[in-house]
């Protein structure tokens, strides 16, 4: 199998956990469009979506599925989103789409997070690949300084600003041992609107993309 036969695997997988007329949150990247296809087969079985960035909602439509604004949302069940790494403790890094901010916001409202990855995401420790901040325009080279203060490597992902007007630093060279403590530090710096770290609300269940099909893991 490619790695992307693994991610559409994991996706296809995550339907067993979308309730019948519920609204689903939908996360962003190559994995989550893999879901969105899927999803599109029960969309007569769902009220609709909502969705983590302007890219996953208009793949959703694109399927008629409707897109609620979350703030007209009550509670949200499940939610299924990718990650760019996850360890055995269900912490991930985030934001590889620069999305991090609004998953992290319908995630937060989720009962249920249901990560979607195949297994090159799964790692021991977190931070092989780069922490995304996304960091309000004006503050980003006082945000930059102090994530070296941190130990950390931040460099300006060139050319991209995100679904809320920001841009995002990208932190390499992180040892991430204590991931709740980097979350909350790291959110604490004027300026940064959130960071990719998702261990204080980490995924509830994980949904495996391997060589042999998908694996499901509580
Ligand atoms: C989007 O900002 C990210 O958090 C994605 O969930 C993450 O990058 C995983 O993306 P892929 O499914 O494309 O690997």
């Amino acid at each position: 199998m490619t790695q992307d036969e693994m991610k559409k695997a994991a996706a296809i997988k995550a339907l067993d956990f979308v309730q019948k007329d519920s609204i689903v949150g939908v996360g962003t990247g190559s994995t989550v469009n893999h879901f969105i296809d899927a999803l599109a087969t029960m969309k007569h079985d769902i009220e609709g979506a909502v969705s983590s960035s302007e890219e996953s909602s208009k793949r959703l439509r694109a399927h008629g599925i409707e897109v609620f604004d979350l703030n007209n949302v009550d509670a949200i069940d499940v939610y299924v989103d990718g990650a760019d790494e996850i360890t055995k403790h269900m912490h991930m890094i985030k934001g590889g789409g620069a999305a991090l901010t609004r998953e992290k916001i319908v995630a937060a409202v989720a009962k249920t997070f249901v990560c979607i990855c195949d297994e090159t995401k799964q790692v021991s420790v977190l931070g092989n690949f780069p922490l995304p901040v996304e960091v309000i325009p004006m503050a980003r080279s006082y945000v930059a300084r102090e994530l070296v203060k941190l130990g950390g490597d931040p460099s300006y992902r060139q050319g991209v600003v995100t679904d809320n007007g920001n841009v995002i630093l990208d932190v390499y060279n992180l040892d991430i041992i204590d991931p709740i403590t980097l979350e909350r530090d790291i959110n604490a710096l004027v300026g940064v609107v959130t960071n990719g770290l998702f261990a204080a609300r980490g995924a509830n269940i994980l949904v495996l993309g391997t060589p042999n099909g998908a694996k499901v893991i509580k």
